[in-house]
């Protein structure tokens, strides 16, 4: 890796990140949201995009599945490029935070040691960890994309939940799981959270 590279210099801005947020009215964010494939991490996170915009507070979304096909195109599902995934990712979201923005990052993130990385480089007093806690069941038995059924015949390796690990987070902010709540009220629940501590 090229880091920390020699002969580069940080060049710092005379608009601070504090006058950012000032001007977009509210404490930038990132709601990080973990869970199973098919948990409805997606669904969630443009609910609450859609919620927080609505009220005048700008927002965005990152999701694994869609930076995959472009700034993260060249990775795959192997530990090493899920972490890879998450790093990036991470950066990204703290770059938009600093921009003034609230991020919702929706990605499996199955490992505690790449959400706390997340959680690192973003800022704890920025970081809401939100677990979509749908049952892997549940997940399996909706099947959105037909991958739990692919991964079962042996078609894709490295299947979070069937060939490769989920480590649940031991004390997230907040824990939803949409096989027992209504989308809206799901959501209603995430920005309630996030308007109590960055509204
Ligand atoms: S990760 O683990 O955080 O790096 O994953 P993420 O970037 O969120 O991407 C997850 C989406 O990729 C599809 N997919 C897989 N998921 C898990 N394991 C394997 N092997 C895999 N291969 C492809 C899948 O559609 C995930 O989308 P979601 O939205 O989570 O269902």
């Amino acid at each position: 890796a090229l880091s920390g590279a020699s002969n580069i210099f940080w060049h710092g801005s005379q608009v601070t990140a504090e006058a950012r947020c000032r001007q977009a009215g509210q404490q930038a964010a990132t709601v990080w949201l973990t869970g199973l494939s098919g948990a409805g991490k997606s669904t969630l996170a443009c609910a609450l995009e859609d919620r927080l915009v609505a009220s005048g507070h700008p927002a965005y979304v990152l999701d694994g599945d869609n930076l995959r096909h472009h700034l993260n195109s060249d990775l795959g599902f192997s530990p090493a490029d899920r972490q890879e995934n998450i790093r990036r990712s991470a950066e990204v979201a703290r770059l938009m935070n600093d921009a003034g923005l609230f991020v919702i990052c929706a990605f499996i993130s199955p490992l505690r040691r790449d959400r706390d990385m997340a959680r690192d480089l973003i800022g704890a007093n920025n970081f809401l960890e939100v677990h979509v806690s749908t049952s892997r069941k549940l997940c399996e038995a909706r099947d959105p994309k037909g991958l739990y059924k692919k991964a079962r015949a042996g078609l894709i390796p490295e299947f979070t939940g069937i060939t490769a690990p989920y480590e649940a987070p031991l004390a997230p902010a907040l824990s939803l799981d949409t096989g027992a709540l209504t989308l809206n009220s799901a959501c209603e629940l995430l920005y309630q959270q996030l308007a109590r501590r960055f509204v």
